[in-house]
């Protein structure tokens, strides 16, 4: 599974980067927001930093609007997603887009009809949400699990981009399932690497290795 990282922020995708574990990144108009950058400019540090595909996304709510943001956002790097929402006028920028060659993010996604319509139109990326479907008491896991069947199904080659993850069990979860990328926020991917029992093994080595006086370097 890929690891997309899902902020805006170019401390924290720096920082993971350097562990070579970054295959993207994924940015939304809010993430921007709170970055508190322009969006030409951040996105461009983004892209300079990261060789993988990095959404940026329209804001228009017409196709030919959508296609117009598109291409201008395309120009910023050879390695942008454009990212359009799954609704009709998406469907139709989203064909015009990938018809260009250009790699598409369909985002926004809440049910398995809509990711079979975005795989129709082309999406390189489909985005289900996994967390906000969480929200309504629903589980967003059993969302990627049924677009993951469908997908295969028919041999779409649409990605499925588990979005709007969480917490480190929807990213054990994704995974288990098939999803093909996850982005999540920087906060989760780092709490990946934690573990109660890791904590408490390492305080007693260390406590037993200082009663030793013993020095490696
Ligand atoms: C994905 O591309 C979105 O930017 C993101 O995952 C949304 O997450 P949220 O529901 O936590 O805002």
């Amino acid at each position: 599974m890929k690891f997309f990282v899902d902020t805006a922020d170019i401390d924290a995708i720096r920082d993971l980067s350097e562990l070579g574990i970054v295959d993207g990144v994924t940015t939304n108009p809010s993430l921007i927001m709170k970055s508190g950058r322009d969006i030409k400019e951040v996105t461009k540090e983004i892209c300079d930093l990261i060789d993988g595909p990095v959404s940026a996304e329209t804001v228009a709510l017409d196709a030919e609007g959508m296609v117009a943001e598109g291409r201008e956002l395309a120009k910023i790097a050879d390695n942008i997603a454009i990212k359009v929402p799954l609704t009709w006028e998406g469907l139709k920028a989203c064909k015009t887009l990938s018809g260009e060659g250009r790699m598409v993010n369909v985002t926004l996604c809440f049910s398995a009809n809509q990711a079979l319509l975005a795989a129709k139109a082309g999406a390189t990326f489909i985005s289900p949400f996994i967390g906000r479907l969480d929200d309504l008491n629903l589980d967003g896991m059993d969302l990627i699990a049924e677009i993951r069947q469908i997908y295969d199904n028919y041999g779409f080659e649409t990605e499925i981009l588990a979005a709007s993850i969480r917490n480190v069990n929807h990213m054990k979860e994704a995974a288990l399932i098939g999803a093909d990328v996850a982005t999540a926020p920087p906060g989760v991917i780092h709490a990946m690497a934690s573990h109660v029992m890791t904590d408490k093994g390492l305080d007693a080595f260390m406590k037993d290795w200082a009663k030793t006086g013993q020095k490696i370097l």
